[in-house]
């Protein structure tokens, strides 16, 4: 990468809409930067998959995103940056920026007490990428983790708030809040948008950690070594690319991106099986 790499956009990849959260902190922390997005939606969820299958994904996903030049990637999907960050990282020369270190640092930053609770998919607990990453930050940090595997469908079907969601969050939540966590990682794309019931049923005591803006921070910083930020002339493009049906991603996705998506178009075509 090189001052000619400004102009080129950002590449993100998630398993589907929810990497959208991330696609909004980087807009608001790089209002300049060109963005093309890769939603994974026909294979989604990755959450419940194995590793094989996660890291053959994310390969794919990498690889139709460097055919538009991008000059870094950023992979918004935890379960992705849990299992494959380290092989794709192998495989490719562009910077690759996942979302657990981030997470991490804002967590070890924000805990008092020095216990921190970590939520996600199956997939991303299993990994133990979280803790791992933690304890090489602060080795003496209590972690305590939870999947929670009904919040991703709760939060695609709209249900963030009321009697439901409250509790299904009481029941994973409160062995966590038996271990006296002081911070919680939302370690999984959706989970932001459940952020005031999971805040109801912890409470005010426990701040709440969402890795999408401290990963936006640290693409910045990314950026700005490799002298490849933009230079803010002329307006970003922001393309978004899905595997399913570009309707339904259009429809949910103002949800996660706090905005109207504007078009959406079908990755076939470009995409194949390797
Ligand atoms: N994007 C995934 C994550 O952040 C959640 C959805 C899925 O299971 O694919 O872990």
């Amino acid at each position: 990468m090189n001052a000619n790499g400004a102009r080129q956009p950002i590449g993100v990849f998630d398993s589907g809409i929810g990497g959208l959260t991330v696609v909004k902190a980087l807009i608001e922390e790089l209002p300049g930067e060109s963005i093309v997005y890769f939603g994974d939606t026909a294979r989604v969820p990755y959450g419940t998959k194995s590793k094989s299958t996660i890291v053959k994904f994310s390969l794919e996903n990498v690889e139709f995103l460097l055919r538009f030049g991008v000059k870094c990637i950023v992979i918004a999907c935890n379960t992705s940056s849990s299992w494959a960050l380290p092989t794709l990282r192998k495989y490719f020369k562009v910077p690759i920026v996942g979302v657990i270190r981030p997470g991490a640092l804002a967590a070890v930053r924000q805990t008092r007490t020095k216990r921190i609770g970590v939520i996600g998919t199956t997939a991303t607990i299993k990994s133990g990428a979280y803790e791992t990453a933690i304890h090489r930050i602060d080795p003496a940090i209590k972690v305590v983790s939870q999947h929670c595997p009904l919040f991703v469908p709760l939060v695609e079907e709209g249900w963030l708030n009321g009697a439901i969601s409250r509790q299904v969050a009481r029941r994973y939540l409160e062995p966590l809040a038996r271990q006296r966590i002081d911070t919680l990682i939302l370690g999984c794309t959706h989970y932001p948008l459940l952020a005031s019931t999971i805040q109801q049923v912890l409470g005010s005591g426990v701040s709440l950690v969402d890795s999408a803006k401290q990963t936006a921070t640290e693409v910045r910083g990314v950026l700005m070594g490799a002298d490849a930020l933009s230079h803010g002339s002329g307006r970003p493009r922001y393309r978004f690319f899905v595997t399913d049906e570009p309707q339904h991603f259009d429809r949910l996705g103002h949800r996660f991106l706090g905005q109207v998506i504007g078009s959406v178009e079908r990755a076939n075509g470009h995409y194949g099986p390797r």
